[in-house]
């Protein structure tokens, strides 16, 4: 024979013997680990060789399952396929363990298959009701206790318009409520298995009202329209009423009250003389009450200026400034000064107190007027205030207005430009506001 034929006949001689040694029964499968998940059915392979007249058992624990073909367990879930394969139908949690496939022979080894069940999330929530209420300045909690294998994470949202990512765990605690944290939450809890669940709350952070008006002062005139609006945030929601002059108000053919959202318009149409006064929104709910005024008034609106702060010239500059008034404005008057006399004397310098001629009727509510004026000094600093009168009476001092010659020793930086106020020289400055007030009431 070939050398080769001597080498293979030799290995295949070993092969018989050995099989011959082993006669006995012999595991053609071997132990495994399974995953699967609730609900699913899963076979547990044992497939045995030369098994004879021994018995096959199917254990779990100290309990048997199977002996032989014989269904030891009460458990329909379980069944015997293709022999000795055992089949769990509709697996549940309690399924998972350690299953032993065992040949009676007390000498071959146990086939061990290890079970473990994947249960997808499931969520409780508290409140229940998913609706929490609490007070501006309290707190909340939110929760939700998961449970699934593997253990789910919890994740807590905001869900406004940017759904902000706000904790892990199973409660949101939020503390020092605030009109804004009311709203929807979710949380979102997640294993992997199955898809996750959303869980969705409602917070009602409840707070007294509050009002914010956007005018306090609302200019017309007869025969024209006034519209007064208050904004008013409350939760629970607030009863809102109007008062003109502390008497309720109702509804007229002249006089209507609207709400839309937040906002409470009163509407006063073909306004008459009676209608000018005080009006005050009142709002109302279970936790407080707030009031807001809104003056109705024929009288000019302050002057808003519209001059650039930097003069064109070195010694005048051309003031300019607009008046809303329904009639004709009758008279407007104008405080100037120099803010600082010289470098080395810092007061401001006296006022300077111009009557400015009226100008012709607008035809239109906003009256535009430009007043020059002359003889300042180069590269100084001047501040402005005005007023108007009409057929009802002067307006409010205006704000104060700071504009700037050109020239002088020192250059000017923008920031010195700039036509707001510090407020201590607003402060200072509404001292003279008064003082001009009170003489343009003595002689108005
Ligand atoms: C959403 O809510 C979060 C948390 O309260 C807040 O920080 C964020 O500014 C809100 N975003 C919007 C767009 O309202
Ligand atoms: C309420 O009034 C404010 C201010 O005029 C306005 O910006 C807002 O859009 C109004 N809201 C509604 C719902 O009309
Ligand atoms: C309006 O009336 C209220 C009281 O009813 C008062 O507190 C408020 O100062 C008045 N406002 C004006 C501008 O008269
Ligand atoms: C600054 O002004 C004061 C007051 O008018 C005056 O007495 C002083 O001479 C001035 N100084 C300069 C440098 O112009």
């Amino acid at each position: 024979m070939e050398p080769g034929w001597v080498v293979l006949a030799a290995a295949l001689v070993a092969v018989l013997a050995q099989n011959n040694r082993n006669d006995g029964p012999r595991f053609l499968s071997r132990g495994h680990s399974f995953r699967t998940v609730v609900g699913d059915t899963l076979l547990l392979p044992c497939q045995v060789q030369n098994l004879g007249s021994l018995v096959l058992l199917w254990r779990r624990g100290p309990a048997v399952l199977t002996a032989a073909s014989l269904m030891v367990t009460r458990d329909d879930r379980f069944r015997l396929v293709d022999g000795y394969n055992l089949q769990i139908t509709d697996v549940g949690p309690q399924d998972a363990g350690d299953y032993v496939c065992q040949i009676s022979d007390r000498v071959s080894k146990d086939q061990v298959h290890t079970v473990e069940v994947l249960v997808p999330p499931s969520v409780r929530a508290s409140p229940e009701s998913r609706h929490a209420a609490a007070r501006r300045g309290g707190a909340a909690v939110l929760e939700c206790r998961a449970s699934g294998n593997p253990v789910p994470s919890v994740v807590w949202h905001k869900l406004n318009d940017s759904s902000v990512r706000l904790a892990e765990g199973p409660q949101l605690q939020l503390s020092r409520l605030e009109r804004q944290h009311s709203g929807k939450y979710a949380c979102t809890v997640d294993n992997g298995v199955g898809p996750p669940i959303v869980s969705e709350f409602q917070l009602q952070v409840l707070y007294p009202p509050e009002i914010t008006v956007e005018r306090s002062w609302v200019h017309t005139g007869e025969g024209f329209r006034a519209e007064l609006l208050c904004t008013v945030l409350a939760d629970p929601p607030a009863e809102v009423l109007w008062y003109q002059n502390s008497f309720p108000l109702s509804a007229s053919e002249r006089v209507t009250m609207s709400v839309r959202g937040n906002n409470h318009t009163l509407l006063i149409a073909n306004v008459q003389p009676e209608d000018f006064g005080n009006y005050t929104c009142v709002a109302d709910n279970s936790l407080g009450r707030a009031r807001q005024h809104v003056e109705v008034s024929g009288r000019p609106g302050a002057a808003r200026f519209t001059s650039p702060p930097l003069a064109r010239a070195r010694t005048a500059y051309t003031l300019a400034f607009a008046v809303d008034s329904y009639p004709p404005l009758d008279e407007l008057r104008l405080l100037y000064r120099q803010l600082a006399v010289n470098e080395s004397f810092q007061q401001p310098g006296r006022w300077h107190d111009v009557v400015i001629p009226a100008p012709e009727p607008a035809g239109s509510l906003t009256h535009r007027v430009t007043h020059e004026l002359r003889g300042l000094d180069p590269g100084a600093m001047y501040e402005a205030i005005v007023q108007a009168k009409n057929r009802y009476g002067w307006n409010e001092v205006s704000d104060i207005f700071q504009f700037h010659t050109l020239g002088g020793t020192h250059s000017v930086h923008a920031d010195e430009l700039s036509p707001m106020f510090s407020s201590a020289v607003r402060h200072r400055l509404m001292t003279y506001a008064v003082l001009l007030a009170l003489y343009t009431h003595m002689v108005g």
